[in-house]
C-alpha cells in the first residue's frame, strides 16, 4: 500500500510491565478521518468508570494514565477515544446484567473492538471464563491487551469474525449458548436489510429461551430513514426508538420468535464527536428480551 505507514504502538516506554507491543497499520483513510468533526488529537482526561478500571484493574497510576492511553491508541480510526467508555454501566439492564454474570451467564460482546466493558465486567465480579468478545478486526483484541496489561491474565475469550459469516468461528463455537449479548454501537454501522441479518445472527447466538438478552448504545435520530453517502461508510439506517422496534417486530416474523423491546433516547453529550450526526441525532439505548 503505497500511502500506508507502519505504526509501531509500543505500549508504554516508561513501564517495564509493558507486556507488547502491536504493529497497527495507518492508512490513507486514517489520515482522511482527521478531517471530522468527531476526530480528537489528544485525551484531555480519563472519566468514570473507566478511570478507576484502568487505576485498579491494570494498576496505571492516575497521573500516567492519559500517557498511556495516547501510547497505545493515538492513531485516528479510534479517533474519538470511544474505547474509554463502558458501554453498559449505562443499560437499564446492567444491575440485572452484572447478577447473570456473577451466577454463570455467558456473555458476548458483539463488535467489541479493545473489549473495555468485559474488563469492566470483570472487575465488577462476572466470571471471565464466561465472557468472549467478538470483532472483524482481531487487531482490536491485542490493542485491548496492551491498554489494560492482562494479555497474559485475562480469562476471556475473543473471537475474530465477521458476524455476516454463517461459517464464522463465532456461530461455530457459540449458536445457541449465550445469555446475554451486547452490541454498542454496531447496528448503525448498516442498512436496514444488514441490520435485520445482524440480529437474525443474534438470535442464533442466544440460547432459546425466555430471558435470553441483546443490550447496546448506538447513534439514532428523530428523524429515521436511510442515509446515503455517510463520513466513512456506505448506506446506512438511522432508527427512532419506533422503527428500531419495528426491526424486531420483522426479525421476531421471519425467525418465529417473539421479542420485548425497550428503547430510550437520551441526549449524547458531546454530539459533535460522533460519526454521522446530526442535530437529530441522540443515543439510543436499548433492551431487547425474547419473550
Ligand atoms: C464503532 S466500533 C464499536 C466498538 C465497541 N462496541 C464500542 O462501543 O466501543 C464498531 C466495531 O464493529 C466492528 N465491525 C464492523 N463490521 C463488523 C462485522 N461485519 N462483524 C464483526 N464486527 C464488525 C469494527 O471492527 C469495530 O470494532
Amino acid at each position: 500500500m503505497a500511502d500506508a505507514v507502519e505504526c509501531s504502538l509500543s505500549g508504554y516506554p516508561e513501564r517495564e510491565m509493558v507486556e507488547s507491543s502491536t504493529q497497527v497499520q495507518i492508512t490513507s483513510k486514517d489520515a482522511l478521518n482527521r478531517q471530522f468533526k468527531w476526530y480528537k488529537a489528544s485525551l484531555e482526561g480519563v472519566k468514570e468508570p473507566t478511570r478507576t478500571l484502568l487505576e485498579r484493574y491494570s494498576k496505571i497510576p492516575d497521573d500516567q494514565m492519559v500517557k498511556h492511553v495516547m501510547g497505545v491508541a493515538p492513531y485516528p480510526c479510534i479517533g474519538s477515544f470511544r474505547f474509554l467508555e463502558i458501554t453498559i454501566y449505562n443499560s437499564a439492564a446492567y444491575p440485572e446484567i452484572l447478577a447473570r454474570l456473577k451466577s454463570g451467564d455467558k456473555y458476548l460482546d458483539l463488535a467489541c473492538a479493545l473489549g473495555q466493558d468485559i474488563r469492566h465486567l470483570i472487575f465488577k465480579g462476572a466470571i471471565p471464563s464466561n465472557l468472549y468478545g467478538s470483532d472483524l478486526r482481531p487487531e482490536f483484541f491485542n490493542l485491548g491487551y496492551d491498554l489494560f496489561f492482562d494479555r497474559s491474565t485475562l480469562k476471556a475469550t475473543f473471537i475474530a469474525s465477521d458476524i455476516f459469516d454463517d461459517t464464522s468461528a463465532l456461530l461455530r463455537q457459540l449458536a445457541g449458548k449465550l445469555d446475554i449479548i451486547n452490541a454498542a454501537s454496531f447496528f448503525h454501522l448498516f442498512d436496514w436489510d444488514s441490520q435485520v441479518s445482524v440480529a437474525k445472527q443474534v438470535v442464533k447466538l442466544l440460547r432459546p429461551v425466555s430471558g435470553s438478552l441483546l443490550v447496546g448504545r448506538h447513534s439514532g435520530n428523530v428523524r429515521p430513514g436511510k442515509r446515503d453517502g455517510s463520513e466513512l461508510r456506505g448506506p446506512i439506517y438511522r432508527h427512532d426508538t419506533v422503527s428500531f422496534r419495528r426491526l424486531w417486530e420483522q426479525v421476531g416474523r421471519e425467525t418465529g420468535t417473539e421479542w420485548e423491546a425497550d428503547i430510550t433516547e437520551e441526549k449524547w453529550e458531546d454530539l459533535q464527536t460522533h460519526a454521522d450526526s446530526d442535530e437529530g441525532a441522540f443515543k439510543m439505548q436499548y433492551v431487547i428480551r425474547r419473550v
